[in-house]
C-alpha cells in the first residue's frame, strides 16, 4: 500500500497554521473532480502529452525490452547518455532496487574529465551505450554520443554497431533516421510522453533490465496509482496530496521539501525536483495571462539531512511544505549490538537499525509539527518495484493535477529554450549568427 498521513497539517498539530482537512476537501471537491475528468478525457489526445497515463499498460513494449537484454547477454557496463528526464527515473529506480550484474552509469553532464575518466575504465567490448533523446537534439546528449560512438568504432571497428541502442521519438529527431540508416536497434519515446513523465517507457525500462530490476512489478504499481487517480476524492491520493500542495501554497508555503528516509532512494528527490519544478514554474496560465506559478522543491534524505537542513526547516521562515517518504519495513535489518564500556549507549543495545531509522522519521515529523511547520507522510509497505512503481506514478499525477487547479500547462518547458539557443550560438551553430552577434553585443561570448 501507498499511504498518506496527513496529521501533521492539521490545525490540531500545527496550529493556526493549519488546515481542517475535511472542509478544505469538501471546499474543493468541485474543482479537483473537474481536473480529474479533465486529464481522463484529454490524455487520447497526443497534444495534451498524457501518454504516460497509459505507458503502464503497454506490456508488449516491456516484452521487447526484455526481448532485448536476453540478446545482450555479455553486458557488463551500460552507459545511458541522457539528460532530465531523459536519465533521472532510471537512476533513482536503479539506486533503490537495481540488483546487477550489469553497472550503470548516467552520463547527464558534458564536463570532460568524468567522461575521459569513464572511457578509461570500461571495456567496449563488454559496454552497451544507451543514447536517450526524445528531441534528439539535446547538445548534451548528441556531444557525449558523438564521443561514445567514436570511442566504440575506434576499438570495436564495424562491431560498434551491436554496442548502441538508440531511445527516440519514433518520427521526429536527427536520432530516429540515423539509426535506421545505421541498422541500429531502436526504442521509441511514445509522442504523447514528455521527458519528466517517460520512467515507465522504455526511457526508464530498458536501462532498468539491465539493472535487473522488476519491471513488471513497477508497471503494476503505475497502474494501481492509475486506479486511484480515476477514483472518487476519498480514495483518490494524487488529488489529495495535490489539494495539500495548492492549499499552502497559497498559505505562501513556497518551497516544497521532498525527503525520502532512505538512502537506496537518494536520486528520488532529483527526478522529482525536475518533475514539480520543470511541470509547474509557469509564467503563463492557459488562457495566456502572467501568473507565474510554481512552488520551488528541495531535496533531502532523512536522516542524513537531519544533520544538515532540518534546523531551517523547524526554526526558518514558515514558507515550506515538507513531504516525508517513509517504509514501513526493511528488507532486511541489522541488530545494534550491546558493547561493554559504551553503556552510555545501552538505549540502542538490542535495537535494530530499521528501528532507529523509523523513530528518528517519526521524531522528526512530531518535531516539526510542534514548531507550526506543515508536513505529510507518504508511506510505502516496503521498498520494492510495486510500491516504487506506485508512488512513481502516484507523483506524476499529483502533478497533472496541481497543473489543472493552476491552469498552466504542466508538460511543456519554455522557459528553458532561451538558454539552449544561446548555447547553439555560442556554440557557433549554422543559422544562429544574428542571436550570436546580439550577444557579443551584450558582452557574453
Ligand atoms: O522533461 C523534459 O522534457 C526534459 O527534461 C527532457 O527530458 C530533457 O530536456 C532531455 O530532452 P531530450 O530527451 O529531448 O534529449
Amino acid at each position: 500500500m501507498l499511504r498518506l498521513d496527513l496529521a501533521n497539517v492539521l490545525f490540531e498539530r500545527i496550529g493556526p497554521k493549519g488546515i481542517d482537512w475535511p472542509s478544505a476537501l469538501a471546499a474543493h471537491a468541485r474543482r479537483l473532480e473537474a481536473a480529474r475528468d479533465a486529464l481522463w478525457q484529454r490524455k487520447s489526445n497526443p497534444a495534451e502529452f498524457l501518454g504516460w497515463i497509459d505507458v503502464p499498460e503497454d506490456t508488449e513494449t516491456l516484452r521487447r525490452v526484455l526481448r532485448f537484454r536476453e540478446a545482450r547477454p555479455g553486458s557488463e557496463d551500460l552507459v545511458v547518455l541522457g539528460i532530465g528526464g531523459s536519465a533521472l527515473g532510471a537512476q533513482a529506480v536503479a539506486a533503490a532496487l537495481g540488483k546487477g550484474p550489469v553497472r550503470l552509469h548516467f552520463v547527464d553532464n558534458v564536463e570532460p574529465e568524468p567522461i575521459l575518466e569513464l572511457l578509461r575504465k570500461l571495456e567496449p567490448s563488454k559496454t552497451l551505450v544507451n543514447v536517450i533523446s526524445k528531441s534528439g537534439s539535446t547538445a548534451e546528449t548528441m556531444a557525449a554520443f558523438l564521443a561514445f560512438r567514436r570511442w566504440l568504432e575506434d576499438r570495436l571497428g564495424p562491431e560498434w554497431k551491436r554496442h548502441v541502442v538508440v531511445t527516440t521519438d519514433p518520427v521526429k529527431g536527427i536520432l530516429r533516421p540515423y539509426a535506421q540508416a545505421e541498422g541500429l536497434p531502436a526504442f521509441e519515446v511514445p509522442p504523447a510522453v514528455g521527458g519528466r513523465f517517460s520512467v515507465t517507457c522504455p526511457v526508464g525500462t530498458l536501462p532498468l533490465a539491465f539493472a535487473g530490476v522488476d519491471l513488471d512489478n513497477l508497471l503494476a504499481g503505475a497502474r494501481k496509482s492509475n486506479e486511484q487517480a480515476g477514483a472518487a476524492l476519498e480514495h483518490n491520493l494524487p488529488a489529495q496530496t495535490a489539494l495539500l500542495h495548492h492549499l499552502f501554497s497559497q498559505k505562501g508555503h513556497h518551497i516544497v521539501v521532498f525527503m525520502p528516509y532512505s538512502t537506496r532512494l537518494r536520486y528520488l528527490p532529483d527526478w522529482f525536483v525536475q518533475l514539480h519544478d520543470e511541470s509547474l514554474g509557469k509564467m503563463h496560465d492557459r488562457a495566456g495571462q502572467e501568473v507565474r506559478t510554481g512552488t520551488t522543491a528541495v531535496r533531502a534524505i532523512g536522516t542524513t539531512d537531519q544533520h544538515a537542513q532540518v534546523q531551517l526547516f523547524r526554526e526558518g521562515p514558515y514558507d515550506k511544505l515538507i513531504n516525508f517518504v517513509r517504509l514501513l519495513s526493511p528488507s532486511e535489518d541489522l541488530e545494534i549490538p550491546a558493547v561493554r564500556g559504551l553503556e552510555a549507549l545501552d538505549y540502542l543495545f538490542g535495537k535494530s537499525f530499521f528501528e532507529l531509522l523509523d523513530a528518528e522519521a517519526k521524531a522528526t515529523a512530531h518535531a516539526l509539527a510542534k514548531a507550526g511547520q506543515p508536513n505529510y507522510t507518504l508511506t510505502l509497505d516496503k521498498l520494492d518495484a510495486y510500491h516504487l512503481g506506485w508512488l512513481l506514478q502516484h507523483l506524476m499525477w499529483q502533478t497533472a493535477f496541481l497543473g489543472e487547479l493552476w491552469n498552466i500547462n504542466a508538460f511543456d518547458q519554455p522557459g528553458v529554450e532561451l538558454g539552449k539557443e544561446y548555447t547553439y550560438a555560442l556554440m557557433g551553430r549554422r543559422g544562429w549568427e544574428v542571436l550570436a552577434q546580439e550577444l557579443r553585443a551584450e558582452g557574453v561570448e
